[in-house]
């Protein structure tokens, strides 16, 4: 049976992507620091879906931490890189070590499991890397800068990587969607006036989750999530990336506590 180990699944969209391969009959390895939310988890799951689950609480910023998990779980069919972080606000006054900890979830954690997972992979033509970017990492975003410049270091990482491993059979997905409805806008002190006023423009994690489904069907390897965020990745590129940064830039500015 496929094994599918999910980083951040203890909510948001890593949450409802454990439902989802669970129904479609994987077993699971779930991984995120709060046990007692991927307890709760798993006693869903388990209620529905006759699967096996693994719960690992780990903090993956944490010295040691990817290599604990590797050996652990040595091989995986499907890697799901989803858990993330990010800060808002202007970046010298963000704390270093944050800034260090969203380097590290979002693109040295990533890196490492890849890495890992992906040679035993290649090495029986056969698996499935997914990695979940941002439509934050197509251009800068101003006040949210270091999110943003990590999932753009993600977003290469995982073109190239899919290129790599194609000959091999591996699917390697970059799936970035706009803004869903999680609590990652409140956990990254995003204003909530952000997501009260653009939330019809936001995606379900439900919605995501499906839009995945439909990539993983038609063999994609990139794929923007929800329609209008496809738009907007296709005219961004069109336009000077001086202006689009200025406008992500003003957008932001517009929600930054006035002194
Ligand atoms: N929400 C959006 O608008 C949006 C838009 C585009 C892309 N994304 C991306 O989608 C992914 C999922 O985000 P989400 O919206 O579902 O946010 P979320 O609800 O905040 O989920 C983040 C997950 O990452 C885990 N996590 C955080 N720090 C961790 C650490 N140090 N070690 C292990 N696990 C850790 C969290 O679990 P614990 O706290 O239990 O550790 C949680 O399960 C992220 O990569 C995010 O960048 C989100």
């Amino acid at each position: 049976m496929n094994t599918t180990l999910i980083t951040g699944a203890s909510s948001g969209l890593g949450l409802h992507l454990a439902h989802r391969f669970a129904e479609k009959g994987h077993n699971l390895i779930l991984v995120a620091r709060s046990l007692d939310k991927l307890s709760m988890l798993k006693k869903q799951i388990l209620q529905n879906h006759s699967v096996n689950i693994e719960l690992i609480a780990l903090d993956l910023t944490q010295d040691g931490a990817t290599e604990e998990l590797t050996k652990k779980i040595p091989y995986v069919a499907t890697l799901i890189n989803c858990a993330g972080r990010g800060n808002f606000g202007l970046t010298e006054q963000i704390p270093i070590n944050e800034h260090i900890a969203t380097i590290k979830l979002n693109c040295e954690i990533p890196v490492k499991l890849c890495t890992h997972y992906s040679k035993e992979m290649k090495a029986k033509k056969s698996g499935t890397i997914i990695n979940i970017v941002s439509l934050g990492g197509y251009h800068p975003l101003p006040f949210f800068n270091v999110y943003s410049a990590s999932k753009s270091f993600l977003l290469t990482f995982t073109e190239g990587l899919a290129y790599e491993l194609k000959e091999y059979n591996v699917q390697v997905i970059n799936l970035s969607p706009g803004g869903i409805l999680t609590d990652f806008h409140l956990k990254s002190g995003l204003p909530p006036a952000i997501a009260e006023k653009y939330e019809k423009l936001m995606q379900t994690p439900e919605q995501v989750a499906d839009e995945l489904f439909n990539c993983l069907r038609c063999k994609k390897s990139s794929w923007v999530t929800g329609r209008l965020n496809r738009i907007y990745a296709i005219v961004q590129k069109l336009l000077p990336r001086r202006w689009v940064t200025a406008s992500a830039g003003k957008f932001y500015k517009d929600f930054m506590p006035k002194n």
